[in-house]
């Protein structure tokens, strides 16, 4: 055979990456290799060369044995959290709650608590091209996922100043790491840069690639995409604990001297990011790994619960369960199972810099999606129905290697409201997403004594309070107390919200 002079492989290179993936049953990724222009056979072999085609296999069988063993044993137990490891702010007093927002704010204003966002993901339910961060919920002043958590990191910081002693200003800054994957990574990147980051300085944005794995058929086959390309998808929220280790994020952390991350998904729109409450509560627990958690609204939902499974902490799916222990009640009458996992976390950095140390015995899942593939004449085809799997690891993996596990419960209409599915389907879509904002931004008014003129429609009331006025209800009473707003009102700053309460 000869080969161009342009390929990145010699002769003898590519007889060897081939008989690699023929000895490890996935030869037929070189299926139409002989037939492709140069340009096509260059892009496949780069594509090739990364794959480390006997880990994927490995990958592949045990997360079957996974699956399967999670399906027959029957045995598992699953039991409640215990006490000692669980809080919930709608159960604790005003100065307990203060209490940890005080610490939270202290060591945020000693530069020791950092940001760290999960935004590998496809959006492939929500369906728009761009990285969901980047997507309008059509509020009224049009912010995007990105900027409204950019300008929740910027009023943090704000508050924390008063918490600094002199000389400490300049530590008081929340570095944002951001987790990117091959197909979210250059938009992200531009529309940070387009925005100029919303405010944040940009040596404070820094964004970091997780690691992507081949697409499998049912049967474990890599699939090919098109004749020229392997149908790659990113490896999971998992991916973070490798991405934070490969690419310096762990060794940045330490340079900077964070002791604590707050780690959450780009798509819950309420997300309190970098919440002085839930970092004051996981430092005064001395947690190392932690989650936040809503309470379940009824038995039925289908959401991960996080629990004591089979005497170690972790999450158990609503599909592993039967309906008489997701039914299963305590004796004031909340459910047993109920701590909802909402893929919200505080992790030390020495439990980040720890992970590699078990990573080995971490599990991959798979899910199954519909993964365009090419037919035997190498035609791509884009199926209605699951065609293979992703392989992914997930955030929550890690829970049973805490040596310090706590847990916060939250009010769920306060922090979470997930943006997953196309508009109009009526649940964690883009019109729920606005709705539990404005509602929230409503709140936040009365419960400071003030009054919102509205008829309830949140999908369409034009109001919208910006974090930098409020980032969880905080600074109103004083302007709006005894006062009323009538809408449209589109608050960004204080002084809007001076001249408009009336
Ligand atoms: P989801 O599991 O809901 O996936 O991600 P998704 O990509 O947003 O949506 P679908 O399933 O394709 O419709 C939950 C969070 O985990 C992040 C997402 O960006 C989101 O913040 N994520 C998911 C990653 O960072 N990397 C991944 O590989 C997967």
């Amino acid at each position: 055979m000869t080969i161009s002079s342009a390929l990145p492989v010699n002769e003898t290179e590519l007889l060897a990456l081939r008989e690699r993936f023929e000895s490890y049953g996935q030869g037929h990724v070189f299926k139409f290799f002989q037939e492709l222009e140069v340009e096509g056979q260059i892009a496949l072999l780069k594509q090739l060369m990364e794959v480390d085609v006997e880990r994927v296999n490995q990958i592949y069988r045990k997360a079957i044995e996974g699956a399967e063993s999670s399906v027959l044993n029957q045995d598992t137990t699953f039991e409640p959290l215990p006490e000692n490891v669980f809080e919930s702010v709608l159960e604790s007093s005003p100065q307990k709650i203060r209490e940890w927002e005080t610490i939270g704010l202290t060591q945020i204003a000693q530069g020791k608590v950092a940001v760290i966002l999960m935004a590998g993901g496809q959006g492939t339910r929500l369906g728009s091209s761009a990285p969901k961060g980047c997507y309008d919920i059509n509020l009224p002043s049009k912010k995007t996922l990105f900027q409204l958590q950019a300008e929740r990191i910027l009023r943090v910081q704000e508050i924390a100043r008063q918490y600094t002693t002199a000389g400490q200003l300049d530590t008081c800054v929340i570095p944002w790491y951001i987790m990117v994957s091959g197909p979210t990574h250059a938009p992200t990147l531009d529309y940070f840069k387009k925005n100029n980051f919303f405010g944040l300085k940009e040596e404070n944005v820094i964004f970091f690639e997780q690691g992507v794995l081949p697409c499998l058929t049912m049967d474990g086959k890599i699939i090919l995409e098109a004749k020229d390309k392997v149908a790659m998808a990113p490896d999971g929220n998992g991916g973070i604990y490798a991405a934070v280790q490969n690419k310096g994020v762990i060794d940045s952390l330490k340079k900077r001297g964070i002791l604590y991350s707050h780690c959450y998904c780009v798509d819950n729109c309420l997300a309190r990011v970098a919440d002085p409450v839930f970092i004051g509560y996981s430092v005064s627990k001395g947690t190392d790994c932690g989650v936040k958690v809503v309470s379940k609204s009824a038995p039925e939902e289908p959401v991960g619960v996080v629990c004591v499974r089979d005497g170690k902490y972790g999450v158990v799916e609503y599909s592993e369960i039967s309906q008489e222990v997701s039914e299963k009640r305590q004796e004031d009458g909340s459910l047993q199972l109920r701590a909802a996992n909402i893929a919200n976390h505080f992790f030390s950095t020495e439990f980040l810099e720890r992970v590699p140390s078990f990573a080995s015995q971490l599990e991959y899942h798979i899910a199954k999606k519909k993964i365009k593939f090419v037919d035997e004449q190498g035609e791509t085809v884009t199926p209605k129905s699951n065609s293979g799997m992703k392989l992914e690891c997930f955030v929550f993996d890690v829970f049973p290697y805490a040596h310090h596990f706590s847990v916060l419960e939250v009010d769920r209409k306060d922090e979470f409201s997930p943006l997953k599915n196309a508009p109009g389907t009526g649940a964690d879509c883009p019109e729920t997403s606005r709705r539990d904002i404005v509602a929230q931004h409503v709140r936040f008014v009365e419960a400071a004594g003030g009054k919102v003129v509205h008829d309830g429609d949140f999908e369409s009331l034009q109001f919208e309070l910006s974090s930098w006025v409020s980032y969880a209800g905080e600074g109103l009473a004083d302007v709006v107390a005894g006062k009323t707003i009538h809408t449209p009102a589109v608050i960004e700053t204080k002084a809007d919200l001076i001249r408009l309460a009336i």
